[in-house]
């Protein structure tokens, strides 16, 4: 089956075609183009995604992409029918409404000009199912830890392909702080890379005494052991709140962290008073504090629901940090899946993996054209 897929949802605009085999448990995709136009640039100055703008770039964008992956996938398979593709697949929710409306209206265009099923997708399940685009034996339960820009959640599929959030974040998402606590640091957008790039080189030189090369001793962590004077040992030992580390429940607070970096870049006098030392020591305890909560939480969830395959999805699965603290926790019994680097952040290849998935598990049936709708709000149930 060769698909073409969409993706809108926030400020990456994607379109993707996939070729498409197998049923719902063992499936296998090829990719036969793949293109993506970031309007991170546009964004920088406001620090964030600018939804007007961004519906904007998506209008201009959408048009020339496509022409660029048709090109690339050539030999466009022209049946006698002549569909050059037998499903479209786009993202309806979450994210920005108006983001979301340019991707819908230009699928349903697409749909009807070529007679082809267009299936509806939710993005965080793309997520989820973004590590299928390399061939996976997934065993249930399932736990997906999906941390982004906009989410912080655990999902619970006791079944295949059935959802359940049994945490999330109560206020802001971990991506999100990432941003902002840069933005604080006077970081580029988005921070999380470069947040995450200066505490791994400041945590380098803590574990190998003074290069990242390595080659002297290991030393603990300093925010353990470092007491004395800064100006003699050169480490401060700033340490940051975990909120909501111990709650009952699986949820997550990530606004709490984010002031107390405010407040603490405030007593040292404002940003202007901060050294690039003292500003990689603020970053490795702001990733240190953030990645503490996800692991610890989720390695809770693990145990209370026996779970037998992790997913770690979404913008920040990136983190290095994360990656190698969950591997830390995770029993031995526990299959743990990171989707490959490029896939971890918004892509249109897994809503193509997840559209297709869809179509078979509903015995390809699709809903109605203009039932199709943006929703912002959509979650995973
Ligand atoms: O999934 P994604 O591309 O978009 C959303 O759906 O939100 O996630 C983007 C988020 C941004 O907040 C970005 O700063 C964060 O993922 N991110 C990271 C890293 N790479 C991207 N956060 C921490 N460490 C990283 N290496
Ligand atoms: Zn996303």
């Amino acid at each position: 089956m060769r698909i073409l897929s969409i993706e809108t949802s926030c400020d990456d605009t994607a379109i993707s075609v996939l070729e498409a085999k197998g049923g719902i448990t063992n499936p296998s995709f090829r990719v036969l183009s793949n293109n993506t136009n970031s309007q991170i640039n546009i964004h920088i100055p406001y620090g964030g995604v600018f939804p007007a703008l961004a519906k904007r770039e998506h209008q201009k964008n959408l048009p020339i992409l496509l022409e660029k992956t048709l090109k690339e996938s050539r030999p466009l398979r022209q049946d006698l029918s002549g569909k050059p593709f037998d499903l479209i697949t786009v993202t309806y929710g979450p994210g920005l409404e108006p983001s979301l409306w340019t991707g819908i209206v230009f699928a349903k265009e697409l749909a009807e000009k070529w007679k082809v099923p267009l299936v509806p997708v939710n993005h965080m399940e793309g997520h989820i199912l973004s590590v299928f685009e390399k061939k996976q034996k997934i065993k249930t339960p399932l736990l997906s830890l999906l941390v982004s820009g906009g989410h912080t959640e655990l999902v619970l599929s006791k079944k295949w392909m059935q959802y359940e959030i049994v945490g999330e974040t109560v206020d802001d998402a971990v991506g999100e702080a990432f941003d902002k606590v840069a933005r604080m640091l006077g970081l580029p957008y988005p921070g999380g890379p470069e947040i995450s790039k200066l505490a791994e080189q400041e945590r380098m030189k803590i574990v190998f005494g003074g290069t990242p090369q390595g080659g002297g001793p290991r030393i603990e962590p300093i925010f353990q052991q470092k007491k004395g004077d800064p100006s003699k040992t050169g480490f401060h030992s700033f340490l940051l709140p975990r909120p909501m580390l111990h709650s009952k429940d699986f949820n997550f607070s990530y606004s709490g962290l984010k002031t107390a970096v405010l407040y603490l870049i405030r007593d040292l006098g404002g940003l202007e008073k901060i050294d690039d030392k003292i500003k990689a020591q603020i970053a490795l305890e702001f990733e240190n504090a953030a990645i503490e909560c996800l692991v610890h939480k989720t390695q809770k969830a693990l145990e209370k629901y026996k779970i037998k395959t992790l997913i770690v999805a979404g913008g920040v699965s990136a983190n290095k940090h994360l990656q190698n603290e969950i591997k830390k926790v995770v029993n031995k019994k526990v299959k743990i899946l990171f989707p490959k680097k490029e896939l971890t952040g918004d892509n249109s290849i897994m809503i193509g993996v997840a559209g297709y998935l869809n179509f078979i598990k509903n015995k390809k049936k699709v809903p109605k054209m203009a039932g199709i709708k943006a929703t912002g709000n959509l979650r995973l149930s």
